[in-house]
């Protein structure tokens, strides 16, 4: 098998999946023969009805799963053959955020963003520098010092994603960033996640909301049954 060509910026595959299939051990058939390509800069929407597999692409890119046949690059690396001492760096260069936030409760918005960059041997001031930086293109620099439950969902959505632009990474996950949140602050964190793109990111969106899917006109990506069967550029969701 050709390996994908290491990304040089440009148009390079940053993400490829090639023939995977997905099983779980109780026999659930998540993932189908998918191929997918998406390349530096993209911004893309995986749609489908709940348990359609868009959870299980995402754990493949970070490496939470493995495939059962068939293989996934990420950034150039195959994720299932790379090392264990690898995978950090895996982590580093995929940020994911969740509907669910997943910030720590007992920790401040700061702490949050700044903890991932202590625990790789930064520096503090390092990690004050690159954690205010965060904050500040997410628009939290005012609420550095709250806790988590002292803010809105949308402002800790904006902390989750904070968070996982800290490091620096090549590609943004989001897994239904949206899911617990009302509509202008759905759309408030995906005007921000656009930004994100923007500024170079490559954006991988799961999500079933329809209305955002369908006034972005951006690629989408949808699986049915753990088969992809639509993918398309300036798609929409539809039935
Ligand atoms: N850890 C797991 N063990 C067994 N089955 C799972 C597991 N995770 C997901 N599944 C099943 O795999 C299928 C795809 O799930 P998922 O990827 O979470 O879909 P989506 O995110 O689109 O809702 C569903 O049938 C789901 O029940
Ligand atoms: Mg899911």
């Amino acid at each position: 098998m050709v390996r994908p060509e290491a990304s040089k910026g440009g148009s390079a595959e940053l993400i490829t999946l090639d023939a995977v299939s997905k099983h779980y051990p109780n026999g659930t058939e998540a993932l189908r023969d998918v191929d997918l390509r998406i390349e530096a800069g993209d911004f893309c929407f995986l749609v489908g009805s709940s348990g359609a597999g868009k959870s299980t692409v995402i754990r493949l890119l970070i490496r939470e799963e493995l495939p059962s046949s068939g293989r996934v690059w990420v950034d150039g690396q195959d994720v299932a053959r790379m090392r264990r001492s690898q995978v950090p760096r895996l982590r580093r260069r995929v940020g994911v955020v969740f509907q669910d936030f997943k910030l720590l409760p007992r920790k401040t918005v700061g702490e949050n963003v700044g903890f991932a960059l202590l625990v790789t041997g930064h520096s503090n001031e390092e990690a004050r520098e690159e954690t205010e930086r965060a904050l500040a293109l997410v628009g939290l620099s005012q609420r550095r010092d709250h806790f988590p439950d002292q803010l809105s969902g949308g402002e800790q959505q904006r902390t989750a994603i904070a968070r996982a632009l800290v490091n620096g990474p090549r590609i943004l996950i989001a897994d239904e960033p949206t899911g617990n949140l009302d509509p202008v602050t759905s759309w408030e964190i995906i005007k921000l996640l656009l930004r994100v793109n923007d500024l170079g990111t490559t954006l991988v969106i799961a999500t079933h909301n329809a209305e955002i899917v369908n006034a972005l006109r951006k690629r989408v990506i949808h699986l049915d049954h753990g088969n992809v069967v639509r993918d398309e550029r300036e798609g929409l969701y539809a039935a």
